[in-house]
């Protein structure tokens, strides 16, 4: 038996990295999963996997969302299909960094848009259908950024901070009705696509190291001396979706290997 045994989730960003991860391990612990991202190929095809994997039905479906109108839809379809809705996890994000006077103010908006903006509108439409089934779990992804500040990184910081202003409002406004929401805050997933296709290149030219000195360089701020990983993050998504995580609510807790305290 799964911890999380019968349950009914959806993760949003969820074609790759942490977002498949999460599903992943959610359907481990024994629950049928709708998983949603911008990329259809992507997340139709790690759904179809997991689900042959795991035995459990996990579905693959479009959605952005920045898109209140579709995720009002996408949120009734996936209670409908998966006969309830227990979890939401709000994973989808975005990062684009850079020096503060040349920053483009479009992509500085994108951010906030999906991070921010983004995590309301999903985190409200799961609210409104649990609601209507008695309660459940609302996790966001946020970041050890979501804390403290960020080098070239004032978008993402932004985003992250304001989403734990939304997690803490949500919290108290649903409280009473058995809807519980917290946020996860993980420290760089040092072998996640983010870091492996994007982050090491951009850092390397911005810093003039290697990307083998920029991934220690990282390493050496953690006192724990090591990169975080999915399943330190899905240990976490699981407790806080289970009732062992019962009288918490409008938390962000840190999975960091002690890098705040730094
Ligand atoms: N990778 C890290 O080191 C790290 C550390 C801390 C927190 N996080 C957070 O974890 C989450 C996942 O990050 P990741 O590293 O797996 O990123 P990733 O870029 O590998 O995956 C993000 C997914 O979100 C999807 N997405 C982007 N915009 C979307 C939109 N508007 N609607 C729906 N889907 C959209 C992308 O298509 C992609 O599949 C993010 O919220 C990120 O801020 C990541």
């Amino acid at each position: 038996m799964g911890r999380l045994e019968g349950k009914k989730a959806v993760v949003t960003g969820a074609a790759q990295g942490l977002g498949a991860a999460i599903v992943e391990r959610l359907a481990e612990e024994g629950c049928d999963v709708v998983a949603w991202d911008l990329n259809r190929a992507g997340v139709e095809q790690t759904a179809r996997q997991i689900g042959e994997r795991t035995g459990r039905k996990v579905y693959g479906r479009v959605l952005d969302v920045t898109d209140a109108a579709a995720a009002r839809s996408a949120m009734d379809e996936a209670a409908d299909v998966l006969g309830g809705l227990d979890i939401a996890v709000c994973n989808a994000g975005v990062l684009f960094a850079g020096d503060s006077i040349g920053f483009d103010i479009a992509q500085w908006r994108k951010v906030i848009e999906v991070n921010l903006v983004g995590y309301f509108i999903t985190a409200r439409e799961a609210a409104r259908v649990m609601l209507k089934f008695g309660g459940g779990s609302i996790i966001q992804i946020n970041s050890k950024s979501g804390k403290k500040g960020s080098y070239k990184n004032t978008p993402y910081c932004a985003s992250k901070f304001g989403g734990i202003g939304v997690t803490q409002s949500l919290a108290y406004e649903f409280a009473e009705k058995n809807i519980r929401v917290n946020a996860v805050c993980p420290g760089n997933l040092l072998d996640s696509p983010l870091w492996v296709d994007s982050l090491y290149k951009q850092y390397s030219q911005r810093l003039g190291l290697t990307e083998a000195e920029v991934r220690q360089r990282y390493i050496d701020q953690v006192p724990m001396k090591r990169g975080c990983t999915y399943r330190d993050v899905t240990n976490l998504v699981v407790f806080l979706a289970s009732d062992e995580s019962g009288y918490m609510t409008g938390q962000a807790i840190n999975i960091t290997g002690g890098q705040e305290m730094r």
